[in-house]
């Protein structure tokens, strides 16, 4: 056996509150149709002068000092990201300056979208048994709203920005993430289009057909990491599903047969943050002690590409 485990997390979500309301003021939504749709109630907004590069910075301070691990112990540093300030440098190559991590750490963006997080973690695992470091800097962040339709009503309410991080230690004798990684080439029903394509730069979805992918992928993705593992759905502590629509969330727990309460989330409070969401939630788990020392959490991210990713990670 041979693996990673958690040892801390870190967040940063951007000041400004955007509610449901504060959304039917510029589009013609209401409260009552984004809550009972989604489970969102608002999310976080970066404003002036915040960047998709401070909140990466501020959530990966925050992981490395509860940690206890020195920049310089690094080996590995990922971002999972779809958005972030620039498309080179690299959101992991700004870090490396302003944490000062030795300029052999591996450093580097992945784009899974809302899966990313948990492809990100996979990565850092299987790059750090190689590392000379055996220590990982993993984060998911993105500033969605900053490539929102605000135009289009059936897309804009559901997104949000923020940064979640992860410290994590490879070792000889931890577990493995077990981690199943899939995706499903669509430029269709999820996408966001870059500098070489003339439709506009903006989040496009088509919501029916990604609910239908992600109701049957996530309960499927959950089982396939625990047959990995070698282990049931009674060994898992903690839930921990991208926080995309808690419509989405509800059926995959029926589906799974498992306790809601410990698949508790956020979507209330943040909206869909891509591949945030899971570090996001993650952390508050964590810092409530809802998620302790020797427990182990199922995270399932699910998204653009169209990607899933599952793994199985034990808090150290
Ligand atoms: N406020 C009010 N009405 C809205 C609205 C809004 N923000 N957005 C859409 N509507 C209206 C539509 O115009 C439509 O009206 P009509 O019947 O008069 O034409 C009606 O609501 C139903 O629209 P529809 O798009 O069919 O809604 P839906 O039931 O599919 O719900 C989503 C839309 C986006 C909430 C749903 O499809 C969904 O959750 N999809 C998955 C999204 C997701 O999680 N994606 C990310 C994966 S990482």
């Amino acid at each position: 056996m041979n693996g990673i485990k958690l040892l801390s997390t870190g967040s940063a979500v951007p000041a400004k509150v955007v509610t449901n309301d504060d959304l039917a003021k510029i589009v013609d939504t209401n409260d009552e149709w984004i809550s009972t749709r989604t489970g969102i109630r608002s999310r976080r907004y970066c404003g002036e002068g915040e960047s998709h590069t401070a909140l990466c910075l501020a959530a990966a301070r925050q992981a490395l000092a509860r940690s206890g691990v020195k920049p310089s112990e690094l080996g590995v540093c990922v971002v999972a990201t779809f958005t972030q300030d620039f498309l080179t440098p690299a959101a992991a190559c700004l870090l490396q300056r302003e944490l000062g991590l030795l300029e052999d750490t591996v450093c580097f963006d992945l784009n899974a979208a809302c899966s990313g997080f948990v492809y990100a973690l996979h990565t850092a695992q299987c790059l750090l048994a190689a590392a000379p470091r055996k220590y990982g800097l993993v984060l998911g962040a993105e500033v969605l709203s900053r490539v929102t339709d605000f135009d289009d009503r059936s897309t804009c309410v559901l997104f949000g920005d923020g940064a979640g991080a992860a410290v994590v230690e490879w070792r000889a004798d931890y577990p493995s993430l077990h981690a199943v990684l899939g995706c499903r080439g669509n430029d269709e029903c999820l996408y966001a289009p870059g500098v070489n394509t003339s439709r506009p730069a903006h989040i496009h979805m088509d919501g029916q057909p990604v609910f239908r992918f992600a109701v049957e992928a996530v309960p499927r993705c959950a089982k396939e990491v625990l047959s990995k593992a070698g282990l049931g759905l009674e060994d898992v502590d903690r839930f921990v599903f991208h926080q995309a629509n808690q419509r989405i969330i509800d059926f995959a727990i029926k589906k799974l047969g498992v306790d809601p309460d410990k698949c508790t989330g956020n979507i209330a409070r943040t909206g869909n943050t891509s591949a945030a969401s899971v570090p996001l939630l993650l952390d508050e788990l964590v810092t409530a002690g809802a998620l302790r020392s020797g427990q182990k959490a199922l995270c399932v991210g699910f998204g653009g590409g169209l990607t899933w990713a599952g793994a199985l990670l034990e808090l150290a």
